[in-house]
């Protein structure tokens, strides 16, 4: 199914129609049906993602349930940023138009969305949640490191069955399309998922006389997804602009040409739109009424925030807890605040 309006590519060049023509609406939006995924009723699934709906309803709703983890963490990541990972209301393509275009805030959302997935997975097999899979059964036994021997004996996160769910399910779509941004998915899914494993640690517990830890019993565990969300974000930050090489099986870099970008780069095609005004054609929401801070020099200073639109200030009373004290045994007493603080937000465009 095609949700764009079947004439947009007569108005749009060649090449950019070629990028831009095909349905962003995806398994994003199984964040919004709650606990009803039912496998017909998200738009935008291929037959092969549908295939493995219909056999995975369990795992279906633990990713469905998890969208809103990392569309939160994606807006934590861009909180002070013009572009804040705002998700379009009751649209099947989440991110509204957006993302139709190949940029970096599409590489990101890509990215974090495939490590959401596999971060989601991961933790509802340890749990129990999901009856195909369980702890990882490849850590079992015992290794050594610098410290001495020890046993793998706890409940290993089964990071890599995730990896492999998310990797047949969120890539059965580009693998359908083939064209130069199903490349650019792929490539930005598969350095979302990996990150996932770079912050699986170690976790040991000590046993042997009196806590003396010449015994351990240890397991990996995956650690918090806010790590894999700052992780995501620098590499946003340092994102290479590709081309396609010119048989059209892969891309090098825009701009040092014959280099290929590294597997753990996030890679884009085209430059982002400033984001500060609404525009319907770009799907761009624009910074009107978002807040700025006047002291700051950065991205969420008045000045970049609203682009030079400038802004307006309104007086607000605040209620907060101060004065707290701490009575023995086990009371804190606060008094009431209220402080007036100013807020300021950005003009509208006129
Ligand atoms: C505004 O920016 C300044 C300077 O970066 C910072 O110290 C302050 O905490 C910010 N205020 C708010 C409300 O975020």
């Amino acid at each position: 199914m095609n949700f764009l309006p079947s004439g947009i590519c007569f108005y749009l060049s060649v090449a950019a129609c070629w990028l831009t023509s095909r349905v962003d609406s995806s398994w994003w939006y199984m964040g919004t049906l709650g606990s009803q995924v039912m496998c017909d009723n998200v738009p935008g699934l291929v037959n092969k993602q549908r295939q493995l709906c219909r056999q995975h309803p369990r795992v279906m709703q633990a990713v469905g349930a998890g969208v809103k983890d990392w569309i939160s963490e994606c807006q934590h990541q861009f909180r002070s940023h013009r572009w804040n990972c705002n998700t379009a209301e009751r649209d099947h393509t989440v991110f509204g138009k957006l993302l139709l275009r190949g940029s970096r805030e599409a590489a990101f959302v890509y990215a974090i969305s495939s490590a959401g997935m596999v971060h989601t997975l991961t933790r509802a097999c340890s749990q129990g949640e999901l009856d195909t899979c369980s702890c990882d059964p490849g850590k079992k036994g015992s290794s050594r490191d610098a410290k001495g021997s020890f046993d793998w004996g706890g409940c290993s996160d089964h990071v890599d069955h995730a990896i492999k769910f998310t990797q047949a399910f969120v890539d059965a779509k580009e693998r359908k399309e083939r064209d130069a941004r199903a490349l650019m998915n792929l490539h930005n899914n598969r350095a979302g998922r990996k990150a996932v494993k770079r912050f699986m640690t170690l976790e040991c517990k000590c046993h042997g006389v009196s806590g003396s830890c010449s015994v351990r019993t240890c397991w990996l565990a995956m650690g918090d997804f806010r790590q894999t969300g700052d992780y995501l974000r620098k590499r946003y930050n340092s994102a290479v602009q590709v081309v396609m090489n010119r048989y059209g099986t892969g891309f090098t870099s825009a701009y040092r040409k014959f280099k290929k970008p590294a597997k753990n780069d996030l890679v884009y095609f085209e430059d982002s739109p400033d984001y500060c005004i609404w525009d319907h054609e770009s799907g761009s929401v624009g910074t009107g009424g978002r807040v700025c801070n006047r002291t700051s020099r950065g991205a969420d200073s008045c000045e970049v925030m609203c682009c030079g639109r400038g802004y307006d200030t309104s007086r607000v009373s605040r209620t907060s807890k101060c004065e707290c004290k701490f009575h023995w045994c086990c009371a804190v007493h606060c008094r009431d605040c209220h402080e007036e603080v100013d807020i300021h937000t950005c003009k509208a465009q006129s």
